[in-house]
C-alpha cells in the first residue's frame, strides 16, 4: 500500500463517521513536545466533531474540530508521527510508517462490529446526574424542585461535576483508616463544597470532615444554615482569611475553585505546610506576576497588554506547579473544562510523593524566575521548604 492509498483509506472511513478511537504516536522528531495524540468522535452543538487530545509530557490539551476540517489536521499528524492505531466500527488498523513513508498496514476484522456511541457523547454521564433532584442543589438554586438544572447555572453545574471527577480520581491518595479532612478555601457560595460532601459522604459513604472557608460573613452564614437544614453534620463553614487560618494541624485534601489571585497561592502554601496528600486547585484571575514582570528579552510579547496578561497567568500556574514539584509533590496542570464554559480552565493537581527534586530541576526553576525578574507569592511563602 502506498502512503497516498493509506491516507485515502483512513480519511474516507473517518469522513463516513466510522471512527471509534485512534492513537497516533512515535513523533518523527524527539523534540516534539506532543508525545501522543488521541482522536474520538463527538457531537457538539448538534455537529459531528473529532476531538483531538494532545498528550504532552505532563499535560493534556483538547481541541474539537469539525469533521470537514479534520482532513488537513490528519495530514499534519502524518508529517509529524509514524504510528497509528485506529479502531473503526468493524476493523482495527495499525499503520507503521518508515522514515521515508513506506507503509506497513495491519488489519484485524476478527472482533464483532462496534457501535459509534455518539448518543453517549451527546449526553455526558456526570457523577451528579443532570435530571435527578438533589436537595443541596435545589437549596443552592442550581436546580428546580423537579431536579432540572437552571439554565443560568448550567456552567457552574458542569464545573462542579468536573471537579468531582478529579476528586474521584484522587481518592486512592487519601487515607482509608481514619477520617479524611478536606478544606475548600475561598468556598464562596460553596456549590463545590456541598457537591463534594454529597458525593463523598452521602453517595460513597466515606468518613470525611469538610470545611469551607471564606471572607464573606453573610454567604458563610447562609451556607451554614443550609448544611444544618440538610443534616450535613460533618460539613462546617467558617468565616476567615486563608492566610490567617491556623485551626488545623493536618489536612488531607485542599481544594480551591476560582479563589481570587494570590488567595490560590495562600491555599497552596497552607496545603504544603500541612503536608496535604492531595491538592486540587483551579486558579482565578492573576495580577501579581503581571505587575512584577520585567524582562526586556520578552518585550515583543509583553508590550501587548492582552498577551502580557495571558503570559503572566500561564507563567504563574507553571511556577505554582513547579514549586509544588520542588517541595515533594507530583504536580500537573490539566485542562479543567472546555473554554466555552470558562476561560479559567487550568486545574493544578498535586499528589504528595515526598520525592526530592534533582539539582537540574532546581536550577531550571531559579533560571526561569531570574528571567522573569519575579518573586512570586508562593515562592516567598514556601521559602523555607524550597
Ligand atoms: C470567585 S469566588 C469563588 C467561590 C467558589 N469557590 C466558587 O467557585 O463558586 C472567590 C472567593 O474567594 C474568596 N476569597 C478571596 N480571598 C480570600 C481569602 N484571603 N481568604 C478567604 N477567602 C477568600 C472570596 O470571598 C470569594 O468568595
Amino acid at each position: 500500500m502506498t502512503f497516498e492509498e493509506m491516507r485515502t483509506q483512513l480519511m474516507e472511513r473517518i469522513l463516513q463517521q466510522q471512527l471509534i478511537t485512534a492513537t497516533i504516536s512515535q513523533p518523527r522528531m524527539k523534540s516534539n513536545e506532543v508525545k501522543r495524540i488521541k482522536l474520538k468522535p463527538l457531537i457538539l452543538k448538534d455537529a459531528y466533531h473529532i476531538q483531538i487530545e494532545y498528550q504532552f509530557e505532563r499535560i493534556l490539551k483538547h481541541d474539537n474540530v469539525l469533521l470537514e476540517d479534520f482532513p488537513a489536521r490528519l495530514d499534519t499528524f502524518f508529517n509529524d508521527y509514524r504510528q497509528a492505531h485506529v479502531d473503526f466500527i468493524d476493523e482495527k488498523v495499525q499503520v507503521q510508517l518508515s522514515k521515508k513513508n513506506k507503509v506497513l498496514w495491519k488489519s484485524d476484522k476478527s472482533s464483532a462490529p462496534k457501535q459509534v456511541n455518539l448518543a453517549h457523547n451527546r449526553k455526558k454521564n456526570y457523577l451528579l446526574a443532570d435530571d435527578k433532584p438533589y436537595p443541596f442543589l435545589i437549596r443552592l438554586g442550581v436546580q428546580t424542585e423537579e431536579g432540572k438544572i437552571k439554565q443560568q447555572k448550567y456552567d457552574k453545574f458542569k464545573q462542579i461535576n468536573r471537579f468531582i471527577e478529579f476528586i474521584d480520581d484522587a481518592l486512592a491518595y487519601l487515607p482509608k483508616d481514619r477520617q479524611v479532612r478536606i478544606l475548600d478555601f475561598g468556598s464562596g457560595k460553596s456549590y463545590l463544597t456541598f457537591a463534594l460532601y454529597h458525593y463523598l459522604k452521602i453517595e460513597k459513604g466515606l468518613d470525611i470532615h469538610v470545611t469551607g472557608l471564606d471572607l464573606k460573613k453573610e454567604v458563610i452564614e447562609e451556607c451554614s444554615r443550609i448544611a444544618e437544614d440538610l443534616g450535613y453534620e460533618q460539613l462546617e463553614f467558617l468565616v476567615g482569611d486563608i492566610n490567617d487560618y491556623n485551626d488545623e494541624s493536618a489536612v488531607d485534601m485542599v481544594v480551591t475553585l476560582h479563589a481570587c489571585d494570590v488567595a490560590t497561592d495562600m491555599a497552596l502554601a497552607r496545603a504544603v505546610k500541612w503536608g496535604a496528600s492531595v491538592i486540587l486547585s483551579v486558579p482565578c484571575c492573576q495580577h501579581e506576576l503581571n505587575r512584577q514582570l520585567n524582562t526586556p528579552a520578552l518585550d515583543i510579547m509583553l508590550q501587548h497588554g492582552l498577551v502580557r496578561e495571558r503570559f503572566a497567568a500561564l507563567a504563574t500556574d507553571a511556577i505554582r506547579a513547579e514549586i509544588l514539584s520542588l517541595v515533594g509533590y507530583e504536580a500537573q496542570l490539566l485542562e479543567f473544562i472546555d473554554m466555552e464554559n470558562t476561560p479559567k480552565n487550568i486545574l493544578i493537581r498535586a499528589y504528595h510523593t515526598g520525592k526530592k527534586p534533582s539539582s537540574d530541576q532546581r536550577a531550571h526553576y531559579d533560571a526561569f524566575l531570574k528571567l522573569l525578574n519575579a518573586k512570586p507569592f508562593l515562592a516567598n511563602e514556601l521559602q523555607a521548604y524550597l
